[in-house]
Parts: C-alpha cells; sequence; structure tokens
C-alpha cells in the first residue's frame, strides 16, 4: 500500500494551503522577465533523449546519472527534461524562431527531473523558472539578464544572496585548458573517483563539479580557468564587468565556477545563498555560443539561466519575504428548506459570475452547520435565506467580523453586496489609519 499511498520519493505535493505562494511567484516571475522583453514559451516534459547528451553532455553528472530516461512503446528512448534550455534551443530552431526579430528572448516556468539523492533544497522532480534568449553576442546581453535575475530577487523581497561569476572561454581557450587539467589530474589518477578516471581523457572540466566526496579534495589543486581565457574572452568579461558596476549590481568573481553541463562558453555566473544549507545555488547560468549550431542551427550565440521555485522558497521563508494575503471569501449564502437552498444557489452563481467570491451549501447541511462552516471559512459576510427572505424578498446579511448586519434587497443583491464590500473595505482602511496615528503618538 506504501506505493500507493505515498509519493515517489524526492517528490512533493503543492497542497491546496500553499498553492496561493507558488501563484504569486510564478506571476512576478513572468510579469518582472516581461518587463525585460521576454515572452513564455512552453515546450513538452519529454524530449528524445540524445537531445539531452547532445547539449548537456554525454559526460555529465546530469546525462550520466541522473537522467530519466525510457523506451516508449514505440521503442524510442525519451527523457523527462532534466532542465530547460535544450527543449527551448530544439522549439526555437523547429519553429523557425530565428527567422525572426533578434534578440528572441523566451522564458519559462517548468517541472524538471533528475535522479539525485533527495535533501533539503534537492528534488527528483523540482520546478524552475528560466530565460533564454539568442542573438546577441555583447556583454550587456549577459549583464541583461543577471539584472533579470537581481530584479526578481528584489521584486520577492529576497536578501542575501551573492552573485558569483567567471569566464570559461571559448572552443579555442578551452582546449589549451583541458589539457593543462589532463596534465593535473593524471598526476592524481589514484585519487579520482571511477566516473571521473573515465572522463579524465574526453572531459577533463567535467571532473571540477564531481559530486563524489574523494574528487573534491583534488579539485581544490586543479588549474584556474580564467588563467587561460584568450584576450577575446577576457575582453568581454571585463565588458561584462563593467556593465554591472554600472547597472550597481555586486559580484565576486569566483575562478572556479564551471557549473555542470558542458554547453556553456565564456560567462558563467550564480546567486549563491548561505542560509539555504548544502543546496545553495539558487539560481544558475550563462552563455552557450555554440549549442544552437551544435543542434543543427546556423551559428547564433545566446545565454540564459534557470532558478529553482523550491530553494528560491525556501530562500524567501529564510529571509522572511512577506506573500500576499489570500483571498478570503466574500458573501456565503446559507438556505434553509428546499426553496431557501435553491435561490441560495442561483444568487450564488450571480455574484460569481460578477466576480465575487461566493459560496452556498452542497452537503446538504442544516442552518446551523453551514453558519458554522461560512465562520471556518472566514466569509466576510453571510445571509440566510428560507421562506420568509423569498416573500418579503430581502434577506439580513451579517457581517462576520462583528460589525452590524443590514437589510439587502434580493432585486440587484450583486450590486448591493458590492457597495457593503466597499464600505467594509473603506471602514478597514480607516482603522488601519488611526491604528498606525495612535501607534505614532
Ligand atoms: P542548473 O544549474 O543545472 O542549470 O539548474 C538551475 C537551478 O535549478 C539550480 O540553480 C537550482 O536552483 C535548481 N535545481 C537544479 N537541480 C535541482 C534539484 N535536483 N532539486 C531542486 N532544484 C534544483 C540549468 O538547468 C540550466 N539549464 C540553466 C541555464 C539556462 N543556463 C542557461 N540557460
Amino acid at each position: 500500500m506504501a506505493v500507493i499511498t505515498n509519493a515517489p520519493r524526492g517528490t512533493q505535493d503543492v497542497l491546496p494551503a500553499q498553492s496561493a505562494r507558488w501563484q504569486y511567484i510564478e506571476n512576478t516571475l513572468l510579469r518582472t522577465a516581461e518587463l525585460f522583453g521576454f515572452r513564455e514559451i512552453r515546450t513538452p516534459v519529454f524530449e528524445h533523449t540524445e537531445l539531452f547528451s547532445r547539449s548537456v553532455g554525454d559526460t555529465t553528472d546530469v546525462v550520466q546519472k541522473e537522467m530519466y530516461t525510457f523506451l516508449d512503446k514505440g521503442k524510442r528512448s525519451v527523457t523527462l527534461r532534466p532542465e530547460g534550455t535544450a527543449g527551448v534551443v530544439r522549439a526555437v530552431l523547429q519553429n523557425g524562431l530565428l527567422g525572426g526579430a533578434l534578440p528572441l528572448r523566451t522564458c519559462y516556468v517548468i517541472p524538471c527531473f533528475r535522479y539525485e539523492k533527495p535533501q533539503a533544497g534537492r528534488l527528483r522532480e523540482f520546478h524552475q523558472f528560466g530565460v533564454e534568449m539568442f542573438g546577441p553576442k555583447s556583454p550587456a546581453a549577459d549583464a541583461q539578464v543577471i539584472a533579470l535575475a537581481n530584479e526578481i530577487f528584489q521584486t520577492l523581497g529576497i536578501e542575501g544572496l551573492e552573485l558569483h561569476i567567471n569566464s570559461i572561454g571559448c572552443p579555442e581557450c578551452r582546449a589549451k585548458y583541458q589539457q593543462a587539467l589532463r596534465e593535473y589530474f593524471t598526476a592524481h589518477l589514484g585519487a579520482l573517483c571511477e566516473t571521473c578516471q573515465g572522463r579524465l581523457e574526453k572531459n577533463p572540466m567535467r571532473i571540477l563539479d564531481c559530486k563524489s566526496p574523494e574528487c573534491h579534495a583534488v579539485v581544490e589543486g586543479a588549474p584556474l580557468v580564467l588563467d587561460y581565457i584568450c584576450d577575446d574572452c577576457r575582453e568581454h568579461f571585463e565588458g561584462l564587468k563593467k556593465r554591472l558596476d554600472l547597472l550597481g549590481i555586486s559580484y565576486s568573481v569566483d575562478p572556479k565556477i564551471v557549473r555542470g553541463l558542458d554547453y556553456y562558453t565564456r560567462t558563467v555566473f550564480e546567486f549563491v545563498s548561505q542560509k539555504i544549507g548544502a543546496q545553495g545555488t539558487v539560481c544558475g547560468g550563462g552563455r552557450y555560443d555554440g549549442l544552437v549550431e551544435e543542434l543543427g542551427g546556423s551559428a547564433t550565440p545566446a545565454l540564459g539561466f534557470a532558478m529553482g521555485l523550491e530553494r528560491l522558497l525556501l530562500q524567501m521563508d529564510a529571509c522572511g519575504c512577506l506573500f500576499p494575503e489570500e483571498n478570503t471569501c466574500d458573501i456565503y449564502l446559507a438556505g434553509m428548506g428546499e426553496a431557501g437552498s435553491l435561490r441560495a444557489q442561483q444568487l450564488c452563481y450571480e455574484l460569481q459570475q460578477e466576480g465575487f467570491y461566493a459560496e452556498c451549501d452542497c452537503m446538504e447541511r442544516s442552518v446551523k452547520a453551514q453558519m458554522k462552516y461560512a465562520d471556518k471559512l472566514g466569509a466576510k459576510y453571510a445571509a440566510v435565506l428560507g421562506e420568509s427572505e423569498l416573500q418579503s424578498g430581502e434577506c439580513t446579511v451579517k457581517d462576520m467580523r462583528g460589525g452590524k448586519s443590514v437589510q439587502v434587497s434580493l432585486t440587484d443583491f450583486a450590486g448591493q453586496i458590492y457597495r457593503l464590500l466597499l464600505e467594509g473595505a473603506y471602514t478597514e482602511v480607516i482603522e488601519a489609519g488611526e491604528q498606525l496615528q495612535k501607534g505614532q503618538e
């Protein structure tokens, strides 16, 4: 039974009580991205496995150890997406979007899947907000995407994230660096884990972000990529730094960041938290100038980032960020007897059509039990509709927060409820103002 009653390890339910937090974050992310020109793109949850092995790289941890890959009924190998970039590049190419105006700016909120060891901030199904931008090679673009991530954190009230940046060069300077790494790691071959021994020839840079503890010690003394980058890459990196200074975005250069995915070139960056435990990287990204061509398009520089929403929430809680209050029920209409409950349902639907949050009974409860439920719901107003209300054509609307009751005609009911709600909101503002003034005196 445990298989049926427990969700798979590393997955999380978002329950109704938490969904308002998620909706608030997702709306804020998409709205802020829109201010920077990014529009949403939606791609499939699964793709052909080869898309990920070609783009993320077949010597990465993600591809070697973490993908949910299976054969479908047509015997094709498909993979639940471990990240968003590869699918977006595929969709952009397949739909010819690079033929339109450049830069092309896209963004997404998606579930991703990685078979990792679950811990705080690390799940097997997690959610990313990401952006991908196609066309620009100028460091102005790198500064724009970093500024967007920074603005998102500010809008959500998140503090204490450190921005770390680095440049990992282009394929030309990378070759020299890979050679230096090969020489260094060959001298420490016996101390590396088995997977990394296999990576040495093909992709020694992947040893730098291996998660096994034995490799960490060796990696500490490895050569740094920043010492190997060419003049063009250095100039590009200086250009980014100059722009971040200009925009007032503080950062530190961390020559140890290489990122865990193969497609990166030049700029890489991470926003890191010290407050949420070992999985402190809330956002990571960078340039991938070779990926579009690698996947069959014409050479097009590109860049982006993704942030994990679960880590974002952990950071928001750690910072005591505020979330908007949940929408509470405007009015509960209790029905007494057959005719009363029919009228209550009819009026309730009218109110909902006018944009109010209204509820009425569907549990066949007594009037007393209905009012108890309205109370639990935190409804602002409640009214009972029975024979006598139907005959008189009006009902008593009770202010559930202790205000006075008023008689309301059943004709133009919605209009009168609207006025009541407005008056209620006005009184609340006045009272809050008076409280504030008292506090200041
Ligand atoms: P990534 O660094 O692999 O980059 O993931 C980005 C973010 O996703 C991480 O910083 C973290 O917040 C979150 N994340 C990753 N794995 C997990 C996990 N198992 N559980 C919870 N959160 C996780 C990418 O995915 C790139 N596609 C980013 C990018 C976009 N680069 C350029 N464009």
